[in-house]
């Protein structure tokens, strides 16, 4: 939950008194054009921003007063998916999933093999531990880069643009992926641009643009936003035809 968080980088306001709460086991999705300020939000959440004024609380633990210690042990119960998947080149498939669980854990070898192996069937790619990421496709190292994210059980995946450069196929196994987690009972932070995938997989929604919050809530209340910036934000969306199912229905409800 965010609370009133303002950063303030070299001078410029790039996130300005946002507030938000992300509900337990809802996919939240953080919309907004490039450059508003979504990835500096994940950061923040992450703990890899400090926020210049305003409580970041995480199952109401402050995260803006911890030290770095006590910060790594509410990180670890957070997996994350960068968006340029932030692999590991000279290591393979199976090194890089199983890479923070051998850095931070305790467990025997035999036990962070299979853990990796069973986060490998999860997104399809058992037996594939041997390969480099420089053989995989772009679907398949978005798949890697989950794997590592899930490895560790986390309760909160967070997701920076997951289908973006990906082909239609593609980002919808990544986005059954996300819904797959959610069945799991995983809180998720989904980051994207891409309205039909924010519709297609979000509980919830915050509308975010030039770093402060424009709507927030249901794709229903998004919807009924009176804000010129949703119409503006939207209209691609609604001049394309066929309108996907979701936000058709949920346009519906709105009017
Ligand atoms: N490390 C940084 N230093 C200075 N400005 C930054 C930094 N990271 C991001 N910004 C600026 O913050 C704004 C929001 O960036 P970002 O959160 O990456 O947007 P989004 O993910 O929504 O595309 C942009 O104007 C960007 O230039
Ligand atoms: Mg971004």
């Amino acid at each position: 939950m965010l609370e009133d968080v303002c950063l303030r980088i070299a001078g410029r306001q790039i996130i300005d008194r946002v507030s938000l709460t992300v509900k337990q086991g809802d996919v939240a999705v953080f919309l907004g054009p490039s450059g508003a300020g979504k990835s500096t939000l994940l950061k923040i959440v992450l703990g890899l921003w400090r926020p210049t004024s305003g409580k970041v609380t995480i199952d109401g633990n402050d995260i803006t007063s911890l030290d770095d210690e006590q910060m790594h042990d509410v990180r670890r119960r957070m997996g994350v998916v960068f968006q340029g998947n932030a692999l590991f080149d000279s290591l393979t498939v199976q090194q890089n999933v199983g890479y923070f669980l051998q850095r931070r854990s305790a467990f025997p070898k035999e036990a962070i093999d299979r853990k990796v192996e069973e986060a490998l069937a999860f997104v399809h790619l058992q037996g594939q531990g041997s390969l480099y990421p420089d053989e995989l496709s772009g679907g398949m190292k978005k798949r890697v880069a989950i794997a590592r994210a899930v490895v560790s059980n986390p309760d909160i995946i967070l997701y920076d643009e997951p289908t973006t450069g990906l082909d239609p196929i593609n980002a919808r196994a990544i986005l059954d992926l996300i819904r797959k987690l959610k069945a799991r009972g995983t809180t998720s932070v989904v980051i994207t641009h891409v309205l039909k995938d924010a519709f297609t997989i979000g509980d919830a929604f915050t509308l975010i643009n030039e770093g402060t919050v424009i709507a927030a809530g249901s794709a229903r209340s998004i919807l009924s936003s009176q804000h010129p910036f949703v119409a503006e934000f939207m209209s691609d969306m609604l001049s394309q035809p066929p309108m996907p199912h979701a936000f058709a229905l949920a346009r519906q409800e709105a009017a």
